[in-house]
């Protein structure tokens, strides 16, 4: 589907991160903030679904493992509906304000994952997922999308381990989507390959499996790059 597409014509800049669930996007995010407000910038950092406190309502219901049994099973329409209740949200929020005030602003997933998700592993087709995000966000892309993708088996184990760990530890229970199957993650992955291939102006790839550190030079290096074409600098 093709559409004219927003960038945000404000002050900041919108960087989303994107990818498998254990490819890395909150470890490499959080680097990444610290780095910038080592340099001087103002950096909003948010996740989705998420960030908002209707937000965080949404993300309970649509992450946590019980909520087929406890609520019937989530229809996938209801599930994307769901995802863009929870940006509409947040852009209103936390977005739209973080970048007319200057800052650049973390996004830890955007409607790439609803695309990837939804649209390819659900299967709900990618048309739907664009149409809504022409209506409810008004179209507005990233200017830079971080996408991090090792291999899908490797990304799997990091998320189940990881999310065991945490259920051990704080009794969190966000592990809905990780009880998919492979077949729905290589739905995922794939149509990941294919939005990068579609907006290789905006989406840069990280593919393999590099250490926590070299990928984390990479992206600051992009990074600084980006923000220097878009004339913005840190404090003196
Ligand atoms: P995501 O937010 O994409 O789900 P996380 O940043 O939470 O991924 O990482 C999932 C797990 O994998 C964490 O335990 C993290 O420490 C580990 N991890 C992240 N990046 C790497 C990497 N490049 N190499 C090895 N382990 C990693
Ligand atoms: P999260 O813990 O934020 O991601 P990760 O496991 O990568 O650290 O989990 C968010 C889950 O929600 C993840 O499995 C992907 C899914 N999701 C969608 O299916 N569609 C969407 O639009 C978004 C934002 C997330």
């Amino acid at each position: 589907m093709s559409q004219a597409t927003s960038k945000p014509s404000s002050a900041g800049l919108f960087i989303t991160f994107e990818g498998l669930d254990g490819s890395g996007k909150t470890t490499q995010l959080r680097l990444l903030g610290d780095a910038l407000r080592a340099d001087g910038y103002r950096v909003v950092a948010l996740r989705q679904p998420g960030g908002t406190p209707l937000g965080d309502r949404i993300r309970s219901i649509l992450l946590d493992s019980r909520s087929d049994a406890d609520l019937g099973a989530i229809a996938p329409e209801a599930e994307l509906a769901l995802m863009f209740a929870d940006r509409a949200q947040s852009l209103r929020e936390v977005i739209l304000p973080g970048l007319a005030d200057g800052c650049v602003v973390l996004c830890d997933r955007y409607t790439d994952s609803s695309e990837a998700y939804q649209g390819a592993g659900r299967r709900l087709g990618s048309d739907r997922v664009l149409t809504l995000h022409q209506a409810v966000c008004n179209n507005l892309q990233p200017n830079l999308t971080i996408l991090l993708l090792p291999p899908l088996a490797t990304a799997l184990r990091r998320a189940r381990s990881r999310n065991d760990r945490h259920s051990r530890q704080i009794g969190s229970d966000e592990s809905r989507f990780e009880a998919e199957n492979d077949e729905f993650y290589a739905r995922v992955y794939e149509q990941y390959l294919k939005i990068a291939r579609r907006d290789s102006d905006r989406v840069v790839v990280f593919r393999g499996e590099g250490s926590i550190a070299s990928i984390q030079k990479l992206i600051l290096d992009v990074v600084r790059e980006r923000l220097a074409a878009a004339g913005l600098t840190g404090a003196p």
